[in-house]
C-alpha cells in the first residue's frame, strides 16, 4: 500500500487511512489535486443547512428520481443524499463556475465511476431545460462528452446567489419536485437575492403543493427552506 500524503495538516487523508471511507480520499484529492478550498463548503453553517435538508427530505420519503442540483458548487450535498435513505436515481450538478465541475466530480468520484450516477457540468442554470436537456460535460481524461437528462427533482441551495431568480424559477415546469434554500445573509457581496424572512421566500417560490417549509437559525444568518411540488 502506497501512501503519498505528507502534509500533516491533511486531515482528510488521515481520516481515509483511519476509516477507509472513500469520501475522505475524494475530499483529499479535491484539495490536493484540484486546488479546492473547502473551508466555506464544509463550514458549520453550510453543513448544518445541508443536513437539515437531508433530514427533512428523509421524513417525506419521496422518490426523487433524477436530481438537477442547480448552482451546485462543489456538490457536497450529493454524498449526503447518496448516503441518506432518500430514493435517488442520479444526480446532475450544474454550476456556472468552470472550476466546480472537476472538484464536484472528484468529491463524488465513486458515483461518477458507477455508471455516471453523478456527473457535473459547467452550465448557467438560466439555460437549463428540464426535459431532455442536452449538455456537454467531460470524461476523467478531459475529453468532451454529450449527455441528455430529464429532471424529476430540482434542488437549489444557492437561491441567494441567483440573478433574475424569478426568471429562473418560472422556467421550471409545474409538477416537478423543488427543494430550495436561501438566507438573510445580505452582508456577502455575491448574495444578490437574499430574503428577509420565510414569507418573502414563499412569495418568490410559489408551489402547487407545499411539503415542508421552515427556518434554521445559524450563528451569522438564518437559512430558509421550502420543499414542494412546483
Ligand atoms: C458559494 S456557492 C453556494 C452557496 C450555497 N449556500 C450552497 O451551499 O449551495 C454559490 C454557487 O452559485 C453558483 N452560481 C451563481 N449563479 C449561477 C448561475 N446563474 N448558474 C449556475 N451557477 C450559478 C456560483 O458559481 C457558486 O458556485
Amino acid at each position: 500500500m502506497t501512501i503519498n500524503w505528507t502534509d500533516d495538516k491533511d486531515t482528510f487523508g488521515r481520516m481515509f487511512v483511519l476509516t477507509q471511507n472513500k469520501l475522505f480520499s475524494q475530499l483529499c484529492n479535491a484539495v490536493d489535486n484540484e486546488g479546492a478550498d473547502l473551508s466555506d463548503a464544509l463550514s458549520w453553517g453550510q453543513l448544518k443547512s445541508k443536513r437539515w435538508l437531508v433530514s427533512e427530505l428523509e421524513k417525506l420519503n419521496l422518490d426523487l428520481g433524477i436530481i438537477f442540483l442547480c448552482a451546485g458548487w462543489y456538490a457536497t450535498l450529493a454524498p449526503m443524499l447518496f448516503e441518506s435513505s432518500c430514493i435517488i436515481d442520479k444526480i446532475r450538478s450544474f454550476d456556472i463556475d468552470p472550476l466546480c465541475e472537476r472538484v464536484a466530480e472528484t468529491i463524488n468520484k465513486e458515483k461518477v465511476k458507477n455508471n455516471w450516477q453523478f456527473k457535473a457540468a459547467t452550465v448557467d442554470i438560466h439555460n437549463l431545460i428540464y426535459e431532455n436537456f442536452k449538455y456537454e460535460t467531460h470524461r476523467y481524461d478531459g475529453s468532451k462528452l454529450q449527455l441528455t437528462d430529464s429532471a424529476n427533482t430540482i434542488i437549489n441551495t444557492s437561491c441567494e446567489h441567483i440573478q433574475n431568480f424569478d426568471v429562473w424559477y418560472n422556467k421550471i415546469p409545474s409538477g416537478k419536485i423543488v427543494i430550495l434554500q436561501t438566507n438573510n445573509y445580505f452582508e456577502i457581496e455575491d448574495h444578490i437575492n437574499c430574503s428577509n424572512n420565510l414569507r418573502e421566500f414563499r412569495i418568490q417560490t410559489p408551489m402547487t403543493t407545499l411539503l415542508y417549509e421552515g427556518e434554521l437559525v445559524l450563528d451569522k444568518y438564518t437559512r430558509y427552506m421550502r420543499i414542494g411540488i412546483k
